[in-house]
C-alpha cells in the first residue's frame, strides 16, 4: 500500500503495526477487580483490546458495554465481554476471579476455597491454547501460592507467570506515608517486599520522599513507622470491612504490571514469580524488585536491604513454602 505524503515509504499494515497492539483478557471481569482493573486499563488507554471473562457472562458484557460506552472520550479500544475463546490471541492474561476473604480472614485462610476453583480455570486456560509468549498476571488469593501453581501447571516458562505480588501494598505504603507528612504522593517511594499477606515486609532503608531520605523528611519520627506499616498490612482487610472489598487501588496496581507488559518498559517493580535464589530464596513464589518488559519477568534485583529486612524475606519464604507444601499435597503436586 503506498502513501500518498510519500509513494516511497508504504504505510504500515495494522499486522506490521501488531507488535504495539496489546490484548488484555481479565479472567474474573464481571467482579470488583476484574472491572476495575479493566476501567483502569481503559484510561491508561495503553491496552488495544480488552476482552472480560466471566463465570456470569451476563455481567461481563454488561461491565465490557458499560466500559465500552466511555470509549470515545479515551481512546480508541474494543471492550468485549465473552468467554474463553478470547485465550488464544491474548497476549496479557489477567486472573482475578476468586473468593473473597471475609474480614476477619487471612489471604492463606483463604486458600482451600480458591484452590478449586483456581486449578479448574488454569485447566481451562491451559485447554483453550494461550500464545506461547503470553504473559499470565495472577490476581486471586492468596496470590503467591497461587503464582506458583500457575507457573507449574500451564506449562509457560516460568518468566511468563507473574503475581500482583505487594505491588498493591507498595502503592498502599506509599499513599499511607504521603498522606501522613502531606507529601507528593507520586514522589513518595518505599517498598513493601516478600508475601501479600501478614508476613510482607516494609523496606524503610531506601525510602525516600522527593529524593529524600524519608528520616530526613519533614515531620517525619521514627514512632509514625510502626503505624504506616501497621495500617499498610491491614488495609486490605480494612477495605473489605468498609465496603465489602479492593477495587480501585487494586486496578491500579494491575494497569501498573500491564503497561509495563505491553510498552516493554523494563521497569523495576514489586512482583511476585517463582524465586530462583534472589535474597537466598528459591522454589516459592514472593515479591522482590523485578524488572517487568514484554517477556514477563526480565530479571530481579537484589537491592541492597538492611540485615534485618533480609531476614524478614527469608521468613516470609519460609511462612509460603510452609503453606505451599500442604497446598500441592492438597491437589496431589
Ligand atoms: C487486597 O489486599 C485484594 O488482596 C487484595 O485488597
Amino acid at each position: 500500500m503506498l502513501n500518498y505524503f510519500n509513494p516511497d515509504r508504504p504505510i504500515k499494515t495494522f499486522q506490521q503495526t501488531k507488535e504495539i497492539s496489546m490484548k488484555v483478557s481479565i479472567i474474573g471481569g464481571g467482579g470488583l477487580v476484574g472491572s476495575c482493573a479493566a476501567f483502569a486499563l481503559q484510561c491508561g488507554g495503553i491496552a488495544r483490546e480488552i476482552a472480560l471473562l466471566d463465570v456470569n457472562q451476563e455481567l461481563a458484557v454488561g461491565q465490557a458495554l458499560d466500559l465500552q460506552h466511555g470509549c470515545p472520550s479515551v481512546a480508541d479500544q474494543t471492550i468485549v465481554g465473552g468467554g474463553y475463546e478470547h485465550i488464544p490471541t491474548s497476549d496479557v492474561i489477567c486472573i482475578t476471579a476468586g473468593l473473597r476473604r471475609k474480614p476477619d480472614e487471612s489471604r492463606l485462610d483463604l486458600i482451600n476455597r480458591n484452590t478449586d476453583l483456581f486449578m479448574q480455570i488454569l485447566a481451562d486456560v491451559k485447554a483453550a491454547g494461550p500464545k506461547p509468549d503470553a504473559i499470565v498476571l495472577v490476581v486471586s488469593n492468596p496470590v503467591d501460592i497461587l503464582t506458583y501453581v500457575a507457573a507449574k501447571e500451564l506449562g509457560l516458562p516460568c518468566n511468563q507467570v507473574i503475581g500482583l505480588g505487594t505491588q498493591l501494598d507498595t502503592i498502599r505504603f506509599c499513599s499511607l506515608i504521603a498522606d501522613q507528612l502531606n507529601a507528593p504522593p507520586t514522589q513518595t517511594h518505599a517498598l513493601i517486599l516478600g508475601e501479600h499477606g501478614d508476613s510482607m515486609v516494609p523496606v524503610w532503608s531506601s525510602a525516600t520522599i522527593a529524593g529524600l531520605p524519608l528520616d530526613r523528611y519533614p515531620g517525619w519520627n521514627p514512632s509514625l513507622a510502626n503505624q504506616l506499616f501497621t495500617r499498610t498490612r491491614g488495609s486490605g482487610a480494612e477495605v473489605i470491612k468498609r465496603k465489602g472489598g479492593a477495587g480501585f487501588a487494586v486496578g491500579i496496581a494491575i494497569r501498573d504490571v500491564i503497561d509495563a507488559i505491553a510498552l516493554d518498559k523494563r521497569c523495576v517493580l514489586p512482583v511476585s514469580s517463582v524465586q530462583s535464589g534472589c535474597y537466598g530464596i528459591r522454589d516459592v513464589a514472593l515479591s522482590v524488585p523485578t524488572v517487568v518488559g514484554r517477556t514477563g519477568v526480565v530479571d530481579r534485583m537484589e537491592i541492597d536491604l538492611w540485615p534485618k529486612e533480609v531476614q524478614g524475606m527469608r521468613a516470609s519464604g519460609a511462612a509460603l513454602r510452609k503453606t505451599l507444601d500442604v497446598v500441592l499435597q492438597r491437589i496431589g503436586r
